[in-house]
């Protein structure tokens, strides 16, 4: 229902099917017109604030590449005379890693990974770092970003000062690259291709009385549905793989990779993850503080059954 309704607004308003470009943003404001909220306001004044595109990376679509930067890796060219305008006034980039404030990005990832050729030319994906400074008024603010994870004497490294169009494109670069590592990673392979393994294990080698089949089955119950149909559209060539910007060999590649080097069993526990990403201390960390409570009462709802007291 509300997808017939969706449509036939869009051809009420002569957009289904359109294949024309938007020329500015105020053009995008026709298409939700009739659907302003105050979160929509917020997005569209503010979608250029450093401050925001900061917020992002820990409450936004995903808060899982940002961690604490205690020491600025070494193909990372930023220097400390470079951030120096962008943190408070008598404290250096060291001073300020050793005091916790200091977070990165890294994209590497997605270096090497095969993108798709669009009107004859080669799609560029970002593969550098994003350095943010948690300032005094505990707002995240990015400072610096390198493109590309190889140090290059042009066009890599971008800083606040630059014009706004640069730092724009920069930091929309970035974007693209955490939407490439949120969908392929965080979304696909981990919230469906891994579960479906557990969601397997559990049908073929566990008996119906066994206290975890118990504690799990609800948890699968349409994992498998949904699986088969995620990979028919992953799978299709002319459908989203033919609109993304890496190819379907690409995010195979780059699940693969990421899965063996770095899906742990503490990877996927939310506690460990934010201690191993140094985030525990982190203000305005919203995912963190509903995740983990919501952890504790899966936690404690688990201790609590008669199967945990039967298995323990
Ligand atoms: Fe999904």
């Amino acid at each position: 229902m509300l997808k017939l309704s969706s449509v036939l607004e869009l051809t009420a308003k002569g957009l289904k099917d359109s294949t024309e470009n938007w020329k500015d943003f105020e053009e995008l404001k026709s298409l939700f017109c009739c659907k302003t909220s105050a979160m929509y306001d917020y997005v569209a004044a503010h979608r250029q604030d450093d401050d925001f595109y900061g917020f992002q990376f820990l409450n936004g679509v995903n808060p899982n590449m940002i961690q604490l930067c205690s020491q600025i890796p070494p193909n990372f060219q930023v220097t400390d005379a470079m951030v120096k305008p962008f943190l408070q006034e008598g404290t250096s980039l060291e001073k300020e890693m050793k005091n916790g404030n200091i977070f990165f990005c890294d994209y590497k990832t997605l270096d090497g990974i095969q993108t798709r050729v669009y009107n004859g030319e080669q799609l560029v994906v970002a593969t550098g770092f994003c350095l943010l400074y948690m300032n005094p008024e505990n707002k995240l603010t990015p400072i610096a970003i390198q493109l590309l994870q190889q140090p290059a004497k042009e066009n890599n490294l971008f800083l606040p000062s630059d014009s706004e169009t640069d730092w724009l494109l920069a930091k929309m670069f970035i974007k693209n690259a955490d939407s490439i590592h949120h969908q392929s990673i965080n979304h696909l392979l981990n919230t469906h291709f891994v579960v479906h393994g557990c969601a397997l294990a559990t049908l073929r080698n566990l008996p119906l009385i066994h206290p975890l089949y118990k504690l799990l089955i609800p948890h699968f119950r349409q994992t498998l549905h949904v699986n088969t149909l995620a990979q028919t559209r992953v799978k299709d060539r002319s459908g989203i793989s033919s609109r993304t910007t890496l190819t379907l060999e690409g995010r195979l590649k780059l699940m693969a990779q990421v899965h063996q080097s770095e899906t742990t069993y503490i990877s996927l526990c939310l506690p460990e993850n934010m201690a191993a990403r140094g985030l525990m201390s982190v203000p305005n960390f919203h995912y963190r503080d509903d995740g983990l409570e919501l952890w504790g009462h899966i936690q404690r709802s688990v201790k609590r059954s008669p199967f945990h007291t039967m298995w323990s």
